[in-house]
């Protein structure tokens, strides 16, 4: 408990300034605070936060982050900035946007090959996680009306994102998780074997957020299809990039519409689709699922309601954003995105390899997942790499840490300096084996612990956030 209490004195340590040193307003000013004296504040607030990911030391996070790519999409926002796709009648440009967004998503992902009665349809949502929890909710109600299935379940692998998690908890589903191989992909024996006829969908990932490692997408589709339950593919982190992938040459088996077996999959548009943060879109083959997921209310004295996602009022600004910036990137810069991405995540993934007594998990593109071996602390590793100013992502179950590359570390000298810090981190660890600092014990305890006791403290965490 001690070690996990480490993780709250962390977080207060980072808050602490941002609680301090700046205005602060737990209640409405009594009078009105001066324009530019809230700009300035805003100006200087992101001041102390930019040059992490802009420098490339954050793991994800800011996909693209050069500044003019910035600035179009500020500016895409700021004429769109009252619109609402909820007023169709105000703001029929908010549904032009998204309308588009969701095709030119489905084109890129293989729609193409889908049936001309069942067309690849969808809808633009605030993030992966809305996408996922969406399709698992369709899959729910349709498997209830359709297939007569009280209890749907979930058939997912160990390594399929948290979402689904929050899904089946959310909609009462019960999530049946199985186990990968040695190569971090789903095992395709237990998965065939947790598929039963309260299966209402299987799903596998393009890649995975823990390892960056893709699931064999065709196997699951085909096993899906002959025992007539759905299939997700989550190419949150992968759809934007793997397309490109295959262009430029690299080994990518088939994960899309392409397959008669995909049912639906999440693309992330504010991830490697380079849209500013709070869009997603979830695909459907056939416009079928997606009237599951739609919400009307018919008999309500508000009117007649309509919305076809968790929110009501949605933010335009952000679908005429995420337009902007496919439109403006279009193939030829999504190709030359993912091949900076691509050979960068080689140079990680290398650099890696070269550092004495860590290894790559798995066989990844981009995300580089990397754990050490016996005796030495991947997560001081961690820690230490946060000394000289990264942010990598732990992982446990083995115990890891990744680095997800974008276009931030593609930029002159990122790789470079991360093999050289991560060499000094591994030196460092070694020098001092007993020591652990920050967050090396929390991630060194969380594996070990009751998991209500983890809980505990990550719903205190939360609430920290809150403070005022
Ligand atoms: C594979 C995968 N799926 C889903 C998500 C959830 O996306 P979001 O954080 O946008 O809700 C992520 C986020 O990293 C991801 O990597």
């Amino acid at each position: 408990m001690t070690e996990l209490s480490g993780l709250m004195s962390e977080l207060e340590r980072t808050l602490k300034p941002y609680r301090g040193d700046f205005p602060s307003f737990g209640k409405l000013p009594s009078g009105q605070v001066a324009r530019a004296q809230v700009a300035d504040l805003l100006d200087r607030l992101a001041g102390t936060e930019e040059s992490r990911w802009r420098e490339g030391f954050a793991s994800g996070a800011v996909y693209h982050g050069d500044p003019d790519h910035i600035a179009f999409l500020n500016h895409a926002y700021a004429v769109h900035s009252q619109s609402n796709p909820l007023h169709p009648d105000l703001w029929p440009s908010a549904s032009k946007f998204e309308a588009e967004i969701v095709s030119m998503t489905a084109h890129m992902l293989g729609a193409d090959h889908a049936a001309p009665d069942e067309p690849v349809v969808g809808t633009v949502n605030s993030g992966g996680t809305e996408s996922i929890l969406l399709a698992m909710l369709a899959y729910r109600d349709f498997a209830r009306e359709r297939r007569g299935i009280e209890r749907p379940e979930i058939v997912a692998p160990v390594t399929a994102h948290a979402a689904f998690d929050k899904a089946a908890r959310f909609f009462g589903m019960p999530l049946v998780r199985v186990g990968v191989d040695r190569e971090f992909k789903a095992d395709l024996g237990e998965l065939a074997d947790a598929i039963t006829d309260r299966t209402a969908v299987v799903v596998g990932s393009a890649p995975g957020f823990p390892h960056g490692v893709i699931d064999p997408i065709p196997q699951i589709a085909a096993l899906a299809a002959e025992r007539g339950v759905g299939c997700h593919v989550d190419a949150c982190l992968g759809g934007f990039i793997l397309p490109w992938a295959r262009a430029l040459g690299y080994q990518v088996p088939p994960f899309d519409f392409e397959l008669a077996g995909v049912t639906s999959m999440s693309a992330d548009t504010h991830k490697y689709g380079y849209a500013a943060k709070g869009t997603s879109v979830v695909l459907y083959r056939g416009r079928e699922l997606r009237h599951f997921q739609y919400y009307t209310v018919t008999d309500w004295p508000g009117g007649l309601y309509l919305s076809p996602t968790f929110a009501g009022s949605r933010p335009g600004a952000l679908s005429a954003a995420c337009w902007a910036a496919l439109v403006s990137i279009g193939e030829s810069g999504y190709t030359e995105a993912s091949r900076r991405i691509l050979e960068t995540g080689q140079r990680i993934r290398e650099a890696v390899a070269a550092t004495p007594g860590l290894y790559v998990l798995g066989d990844p593109l981009w995300v580089i997942a990397f754990g050490a071996e016996e005796g030495l602390d991947i997560y001081q590793v961690m820690e230490n790499m946060g000394h000289r100013g990264w942010s990598l992502n732990g992982l446990q179950r083995p115990a890891a840490v990744h680095m997800a590359v974008t276009l931030r570390h593609a930029q002159p000298g990122v790789a470079e300096r991360f093999a050289a810090d991560l060499a000094d981190s591994v030196a460092e660890v070694r020098a001092n084996p007993e020591l652990r600092t920050g967050l090396a014990p929390v991630y060194g305890m969380a594996a070990a612990l009751p998991a209500e006791l983890v809980r505990d403290v990550l719903t205190a965490y939360l609430d920290l956030l809150f403070e005022v």
